[in-house]
């Protein structure tokens, strides 16, 4: 493990230390560890409730964490487009395998500006920018050959030069909880919770029993 992980680690569960710690950076430095150890770390399970009350989840992946909290991209038209349209708040889970670490985030969801989302659509490979067009995410689908056809449709259209369809885009969870597990030994698991009325407020936090 990486000293500065190892340091940040032992100040968070040491219950004497009055010092502050700042959960982004925390959260960065266990990222970065995990992503040293294995594939695709920045995938995460994105919870969100429907109009109805109904909880719905999937793995998206993590694609930016800035100061607002953290983004991920997809078809705004999707389910959980619609879902984020009614009740625009979201958990996300990471769990990292590798580590036996997990990281638990609620806030509310905020979609980015159009300049974000082009900015990040154009570093998008071609075949995932024709995707973009040619996929009416989660809605029915007949067979792969109407997906396939749609797909040469958008090539036949767009060439190389293919803009960012209106219905993707990007959402950023803004954390008012973010909590830190480590795996302990008979299931005596460390946790610690750090929450915030909203984003102008500080952190506190809170060790929790596991
Ligand atoms: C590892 C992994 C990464 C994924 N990343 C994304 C992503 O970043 N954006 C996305 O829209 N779907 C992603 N998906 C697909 C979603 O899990 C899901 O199938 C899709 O977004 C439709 O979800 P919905 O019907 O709830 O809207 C990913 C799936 C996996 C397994």
């Amino acid at each position: 493990m990486s000293s500065d992980v190892q340091a940040l680690n032992a100040q968070l569960f040491d219950h004497t230390f009055k010092g502050e710690i700042d959960p982004y950076a925390l959260f960065d430095q266990w990222l970065a560890l995990a992503s040293e150890k294995e594939p695709m770390a920045n995938a995460l399970s994105l919870a969100t409730v429907d109009g109805n009350g109904m909880p719905d989840v999937r793995v998206v992946l993590l694609k930016e964490r800035t100061q607002d909290g953290f983004t991920f991209y997809t078809n705004t038209r999707s389910s959980k487009g619609e879902e984020l349209a009614a009740n625009p708040k979201a958990a996300l889970g990471f769990f990292w395998k590798s580590l036996n670490w997990q990281v638990r985030i609620r806030g509310a969801v905020v979609p980015v500006s159009a300049e974000v989302a082009d900015a990040y659509y154009k570093s998008r490979p071609l075949g995932s920018r024709i995707g973009a067009h040619a996929s009416e995410q989660s809605r029915p689908l007949q067979s792969k050959q109407e997906l396939m056809d749609r797909v040469a449709q958008f090539e036949a259209q767009y060439g190389e030069d293919v803009p960012r369809p209106a219905h993707w885009s990007g959402y950023t969870i803004e954390p008012i909880e973010i909590e830190f597990w480590c795996d302990g030994e008979y299931r005596l698991h460390d946790r610690v919770r750090f929450t915030r009325e909203n984003s102008n407020q500080p952190w506190t936090r809170q060790r929790l029993f596991p």
